[in-house]
């Protein structure tokens, strides 16, 4: 049975302390069977990874292991495209690292990007003479496939852009975007920070070489937790990020061979109860069904727009809900977005996020310092949304302008 927003509220502890939630963009609450597996693994077997080959450790390893074909189910790739990382910046930098981009190899990105999809590529520029050239995006923060086409030359290795914008919720058009990559026969990476466990992603879809995705924001995993899908033999030839105990076939003295990917990530003792979480995280979210939870973050993002009607409210990102994840970024005239989070957090208990969301270019495409930024995910209450719209007319009204 699929598990209907009550029973899924039932599960998360963190929001019995009366929260309201509307900080899902940068971090999600953990529910308890994903809390349960973890305690479980630290209670009952909690052992290393890989190594022992006692009954606890051989348990541990096969969790461990378990995750990259959760995973795998959840974005329709197979367990052995999937790196564990820490979080999606890790993911991304494996990447950036990985490739081996020499100098003169062209990198396109957007100047709509995550910092984490825009400092591994800066790096490489700085240290590389890897080129990098920032496309622009439209009035609502929609990227035009378009512009990719005409940056492209001969020398471009990599396009990556991100799914959905995390500072504004637009959605970009991905599968066109690695159309185009295909065309020309250069690799793209879809940073998927904010779509995986929101909406349905299939990277046989999406056409994508790379994804890199967070455990604890959509997928409802702990934080600590992160992969990297690469397609088929993507992975080969990627230099791992760390190098040391685990990933050995045979040590000499100068050289070493090294496991095959993706366990070649996993260099030293891993997040093994975080990992496990995920997996459990990732059973958890496919009970919910990804499709019921885009359906869900839709209508309660329709219910947070109505906020665009209110005198002295300026909301960024585009109107068409087809084009829109669940994040609404808005602003008070006559008020600072700081200033706005803590009254939602001291009149109502609200929590969202305030500021430039690691996203200063996006601000800067907008003309804005910062903005209020509103997140959902499929446990959030209508009741919470309106109680949300209620306390930012109250704002507006008694102080903005
Ligand atoms: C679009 C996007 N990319 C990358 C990141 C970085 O994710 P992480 O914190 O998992 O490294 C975020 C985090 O908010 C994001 O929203």
């Amino acid at each position: 049975m699929p598990k209907s927003v009550d029973e899924v509220r039932g599960d998360i502890p963190f929001l019995r302390t009366g929260i309201i939630y509307l900080d899902n963009a940068a971090t999600t609450p953990t529910p308890q069977p994903v809390l349960d597996a973890m305690l479980e693994y630290y209670r009952e077997y909690g052992a290393n990874v890989g190594r022992g080959l006692y009954r606890a450790a051989k348990r541990a390893t096969e969790a461990f292991e378990a995750t990259r074909e959760k995973l795998a189910r959840v974005i329709n790739a197979k367990p052995e495209e999937i790196a564990y990382t820490k979080n999606t910046t890790e993911a991304i930098n494996l990447v950036a690292g990985g490739l081996g981009l020499k100098k003169g190899d062209k990198v396109i990105t957007t100047v709509l990007e995550h910092h984490s999809n825009l400092l591994p590529w800066q790096r490489l520029e700085r240290e590389h003479g890897v080129k990098l050239e920032l496309i622009g995006a439209s009035k609502e923060c929609l990227l035009n496939p378009s512009e990719f086409e005409a940056a492209i030359d001969k020398k471009t290795r990599l396009i990556a852009t991100h799914h959905v914008s995390n500072a504004v919720g637009s959605i970009q058009p991905v599968e066109e975007i690695g159309k185009l990559a295909r065309e020309h026969k250069i690799l793209y990476l879809v940073d998927a920070a904010q779509s995986v466990g929101h909406m349905p992603v299939d990277v046989r879809k999406l056409g994508c070489d790379f994804l890199a995705a967070p455990g604890h924001k959509g997928l409802l995993g702990p934080q600590g937790t992160g992969f990297l899908y690469a397609s088929g033999g993507r992975f080969a030839g990627f230099e791992p990020l760390l190098v040391g105990g685990g990933i050995v076939e045979e040590v000499g003295q100068h050289s070493s061979k090294l496991v095959e990917s993706p366990q070649v990530f996993d260099a030293g003792t891993p997040n093994i109860p975080g990992i496990i979480g995920l997996g459990r995280a990732c059973e958890y979210v496919l009970d919910i069904g990804v499709e019921k939870i885009a359906e869900r973050e839709r209508k309660l993002t329709e219910q947070m727009l109505k906020i665009a009607d209110m005198e002295r409210v300026e909301i960024y990102g585009p109107r068409d809900l087809a084009q829109r994840g669940g994040v609404v970024s808005f602003n008070v005239e006559g008020l600072g977005h700081h200033d706005v989070a803590s009254m939602l957090d001291e009149i109502t208990n609200i929590a969202v996020r305030s500021g430039h969301h690691c996203a200063q270019p996006t601000m800067r495409h907008l003309g804005v310092e910062g903005t209020v930024r509103a997140s959902v995910h499929y446990f959030n209450l209508e009741q919470e949304i309106e109680k949300f719209i209620a306390t930012v007319e109250q704002i507006a009204r008694e102080l903005g302008g």
